[in-house]
């Protein structure tokens, strides 16, 4: 053989040592044979390229030119069944024309296959501007921003409408500002979505990917890939309450893309091993006041009775639960009293 072949071959969802003959896959190890081992060195030396059937058996069985057997043959089927996800749609090691052999490594595969996405590496931001300013919560920011500083997932928690959106969107835009996030910040509202293949498409377009593979681990790969390429970055995934079955679909993305962090934000606890939870109480009296007063104004308060400055607003004439950001409803705010 005039190429070397690698020691190691990097497979969609495993890897193989080919020194020691060994598959690792999905946290388990498989050995294979010692004619799987050559015909895959051969095959990964010429990577991309197609190896007639008669070329292996002459260099890998080292059979004579006048031999013809299906040897190769039999034994790539063998080999497809260990080192494929899905061998009869296999990604690494192709037939061609019945003719030969290719082997397709994933680094080299990836970009290259039909379903794939196109990271955009350029810093991003998607989080919303917001028309109103930021009211009070200075302690819970600080508090918020801290963790998202140390930890690489963080969940806010707290009853519709407490405000948990816009602590997200003020924590990420503080970090933003402070130039900790120098491979972007998007903003994934996740409030309509519904089940994996929903939450997904959601974070595909998010992260303006082109396309969507069929496949919902591949798809994790390749959004944890997209978001990898980024390197330091932020993704707030708001109103994950009704995906909470989905939540362990987090880690493979924290787990390829070490750089990422996320926030999500959700009515209810979330289940997620590792996960730094912070509880989003209602806001103090004043600051809820002061919250009231603005959308007074801001929805042409001219009809709203004013208390005085530093009155509370009046919860018998607001008629709303105690759960919001102020306990009663600003005008024309997006309100959801359900949880
Ligand atoms: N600190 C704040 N400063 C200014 N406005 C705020 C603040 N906190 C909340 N609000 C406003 O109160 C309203 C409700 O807040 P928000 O949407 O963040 O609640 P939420 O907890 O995310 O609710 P939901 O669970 O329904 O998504 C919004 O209009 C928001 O802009
Ligand atoms: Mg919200």
């Amino acid at each position: 053989m005039s190429v070397k072949p690698p020691s190691r071959v990097v497979l969609f969802d495993g890897e193989v040592d080919l020194q020691r003959g060994l598959l690792e896959r999905g946290g388990e190890t498989f050995r294979l044979t010692t004619r799987e081992v050559s015909l895959l060195a051969y095959l990964a030396a010429r990577s991309g390229q197609m190896v007639s059937f008669d070329e292996l058996l002459i260099e890998v069985w080292e059979f004579s030119p006048a031999v013809v057997s299906r040897a190769a043959y039999h034994t790539a089927r063998r080999l497809r069944q260990k080192i494929e996800e899905d061998p009869s749609k296999p990604r690494h090691l192709l037939t061609v024309h019945g003719e030969g052999l290719r082997f397709e490594p994933w680094e080299e595969a990836a970009p290259a296959a039909p379903a794939s996405t196109t990271p955009t590496v350029e810093p991003v931001s998607s989080l919303p501007a917001q028309l109103t300013r930021f009211i009070g919560r200075e302690a819970l920011l600080d508090e918020l921003a801290s963790r998202l500083t140390s930890e690489r997932l963080v969940t806010l928690v707290g009853p519709g409408g407490v405000g948990k959106t816009r602590l997200a969107l003020a924590a990420g835009g503080r970090l933003q500002a402070a130039g900790a996030l120098p491979g972007g910040a998007w903003f994934c509202d996740l409030t309509t979505r519904q089940g994996r293949a929903g939450l997904h498409e959601a974070l595909v377009t998010t992260l303006g990917l082109r396309q969507v593979d069929d496949d919902p681990s591949v798809r994790l790969i390749r959004l944890a890939d997209a978001l990898a390429a980024h390197g330091a970055c932020l993704l707030i995934l708001d109103n994950f309450e009704q995906l909470a079955a989905w939540s362990s679909d987090l880690l493979p993305l924290l787990q390829r893309a070490p750089e990422l962090r996320l926030l999500v934000t959700s009515r209810v606890r979330l289940k997620l091993t590792g996960a730094s939870a912070l509880e989003l109480p209602p806001m103090d009296p004043e600051e809820g006041a002061a919250l009231f007063l603005e959308r007074a104004d801001g929805a042409g308060g001219a009809s709203w009775a004013r208390p005085g400055p530093a009155s509370p607003p009046d919860r018998r004439r607001c008629g709303a639960p105690s759960t919001g950001p102020g306990s009663c409803s600003p005008p024309g705010s997006r309100r959801r009293w359900s949880a």
